[in-house]
């Protein structure tokens, strides 16, 4: 049978558009990498740490991982002494993912790495009754890191104990997602690097639509966001009341205590104009599935979005965000999705203490 293109071939795009944003290009972690100063030593307690929620970074590590990572983004063709030679990481992925899986192996495979990749778990032991503590032992004998993702909230910490080699947890469930938090406030600090500095920081305002009770990237992003409360004037959750409660047990008083200034507001239209920058998810996995939320909101090219903001969604999206905003400079999710591999190579390259090759200054 002859399948017949759907465009007749002189409709078909066959050229590379050069002049398609190239997501902002290296000015911004140029930047960003101006604003910080080096510290080997705050990087180096990374070595040999598990990655299991963002409760466990401090504002100092986090900017010396943005820093590394601007460093990583900004001389793309710098380290070709491939870091990570001789090391193994262990990509195991038991929920579909796009970004982060193929974030860290790219990450991984640029710093010179190799991989082992396990996307279905009923190729391993776990089908016939094993224990996660027991692949977590075997694991030991094959690599020297594991990026784990699992539908099930308790899979890492019952990995975690039986493991000798690091592991980052990559998205476990409601619960967390540290590495894409890391990543959506990189992405914040880029664009604005003035944020880094207490001292000189214009803060900003922030309106997060979303369920920060059961959407893992929004609770780790609402934890990361809370080690620079200076930088935040305030930060609005924005929920269409189908979910209370919307923070789950202590969440609201923690950063409220951290010090974020959190308020809520089921109305989108009326607080968009005020938002310098508008994070908006939809998904949150629950057991075996997703769940869409907040159905009611949607940014597209009519939304009465503040002129010089910016729009943050950690994707996959649905109808919530309009493919019509992707051509605006509103659009910084797709750089947010590019930094991501950055991030990744910081930490990577920090947790099996290869850092000595990639600082300036030891
Ligand atoms: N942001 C994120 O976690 O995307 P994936 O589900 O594609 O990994």
């Amino acid at each position: 049978m002859v399948v017949a293109f759907r465009k007749a071939p002189e409709e078909r795009v066959t050229e590379i558009n050069p002049k398609r944003p190239d997501i902002y290009g290296d000015a911004h972690p140029k930047e960003l990498l101006n604003c910080i100063n080096e510290d080997h030593d705050i990087l180096k307690v990374l070595a040999n740490q598990h990655i299991l929620s963002a409760s466990q970074f401090d504002r100092q590590t986090l900017l010396q991982l943005f820093r590394l990572a601007a460093k990583f983004e900004a001389n793309p063709h710098r380290f070709v002494s491939r870091p990570l030679e001789g090391k193994i990481l262990i990509s195991a992925f038991y929920e579909p993912s796009t970004r982060t899986r193929l974030s860290f192996e790219s990450a991984w495979h640029r710093l010179g790495g190799d991989i082992m990749s396990i996307t279905d778990r009923s190729t391993l032991g776990i089908a016939k009754g094993e224990s996660l503590a027991d692949v977590g032992e075997m694991f030991n004998n094959y690599g020297d890191c594991v990026v784990l993702r699992d539908t099930n909230e308790g899979s890492v910490d019952d990995m975690v104990g039986s493991l000798t080699i690091p592991i980052i947890n990559a998205g476990n469930g409601m619960d967390e997602h540290p590495t894409q938090a890391m990543s959506d406030v990189y992405t914040i600090m880029k664009w604005r690097p003035s944020l880094t500095d207490p001292g000189s920081a214009a803060p900003i305002r922030v309106g997060i639509i979303g369920v920060p009770g059961r959407m893992r990237t929004v609770r780790s992003l609402l934890t990361t966001m809370s080690r620079f409360p200076y930088a935040f004037e305030e930060v609005v959750v924005v929920h269409d009341g189908a979910h209370d409660p919307v923070f789950s047990d202590g969440q609201r008083e923690a950063l409220e205590e951290a010090g974020l200034n959190v308020r809520v507001s089921q109305a989108l239209e009326a607080e968009l104009p005020g938002f310098d920058v508008t994070y908006i998810n939809a998904i949150a996995w629950v057991k075996d599935d997703f769940e869409v939320m907040g159905r009611t909101f949607r940014l597209d090219d009519t939304s009465p979005l503040k002129p010089d903001s910016i729009i943050l969604h950690p994707l996959a999206r649905g109808d919530e965000l309009s493919p019509g905003l992707d051509d605006t400079p509103h659009n910084w999710y797709f750089a947010q999705a590019r930094g991501a591999v950055f991030v990744r190579m910081a930490l990577l390259t920090c947790m099996v203490q290869r850092t000595n090759l990639v600082m300036d200054v030891l």
